[in-house]
């Protein structure tokens, strides 16, 4: 369970967050954050998400209390069509952040078998640890950012291929020692989006996917299942794939990797 106390206490105005919602129960932490008129530098919390929205029109199915589920309501001045690097930004640094409360508090644990999978999924030995909604409020600078990170959580629906922190570390993690820590790792990092520093953002974030030259299975948005290889991620958010040689650009999709290319 989160402890509201001390994350208010740790984050509110010493971070960028400078308001905090938290319910023991919500049906979205998006949702709500849609609601929120006009506000900037929000975070949204719940100890349990009962109807969380995944990308694709898909359930984030959460265990109750056991795992992290916040968003993010912030504004950003950026030109729509470099809103990308939203998306680069807030997945590279929730995977560095991860990395690092690993290092400090399990120094004898290696988390090289941390990556990113295409557009922002974070992976654990190629099972989903973690996943970004990042959706924008037409007309306006406002961007939501909705994170579900599977932190304590034993158990999965087999049909979800997921994954939680705590098969790696075989010990109970602090939901609330761990949300402070992503919440700075983002905070002191936010001047490269806001000093629109791209390149390095963009350049953090394809590194950290590890995937090129990968053989996967991709599901093309009109859901048709496809053998590809992957040549590139481009600056655009655009992934680059060889199939039946011949190569294509996609901007939505689903890469699999299960099986493929480990
Ligand atoms: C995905 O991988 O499909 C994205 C999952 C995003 C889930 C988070 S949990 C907090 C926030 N509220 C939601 O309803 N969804 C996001």
């Amino acid at each position: 369970m989160l402890d509201i106390e001390l994350i208010r206490d740790k984050v509110l105005n010493k971070t960028f967050i400078t308001d905090i919602y938290y319910f023991k129960e919500l049906d979205s932490t998006n949702e709500f954050a849609k609601k929120l008129d006009d506000k900037d530098n929000v975070l949204i919390l719940t100890d349990n998400q009962t109807a969380g929205k995944g990308r694709l029109g898909k359930e984030w199915v959460s265990e109750k209390e056991k795992n992290l589920t916040f968003t993010i309501k912030k504004k950003f001045k950026i030109d729509p069509e470099e809103s990308n690097y939203i998306n680069f930004f807030f997945s590279y640094f929730l995977l560095e952040s991860i990395k690092e409360f690993l290092n400090k508090n399990l120094p004898n644990l290696n988390s090289d078998n941390l990556q990113i999978k295409w557009p922002n999924d974070i992976l654990m030995n190629s099972k989903k640890l973690c996943g970004l909604l990042i959706e924008s409020v037409v007309n306006k600078d406002e961007y939501i950012i909705g994170i579900g990170l599977n932190v304590n959580q034993e158990k999965f629906n087999s049909a979800f291929d997921a994954c939680s922190l705590i098969e790696y570390t075989k010990s109970e993690i602090n939901l609330s020692e761990l949300l402070i820590h992503i919440i700075f790792c983002f905070s002191r990092n936010l001047s490269l989006l806001e000093q629109q520093n791209f390149g390095l953002v963009f350049n953090s974030w394809k590194e950290s996917t590890k995937m090129i030259g990968k053989s996967v299975e991709f599901i093309d948005p009109k859901n048709v299942k496809k053998t590809a290889k992957i040549k590139d991620f481009l600056e655009n958010g655009g992934i680059k794939l060889l199939i039946s040689d011949e190569e294509k650009v996609y901007f939505s999709g689903e890469v699999k990797i299960t099986g493929f290319g480990r």
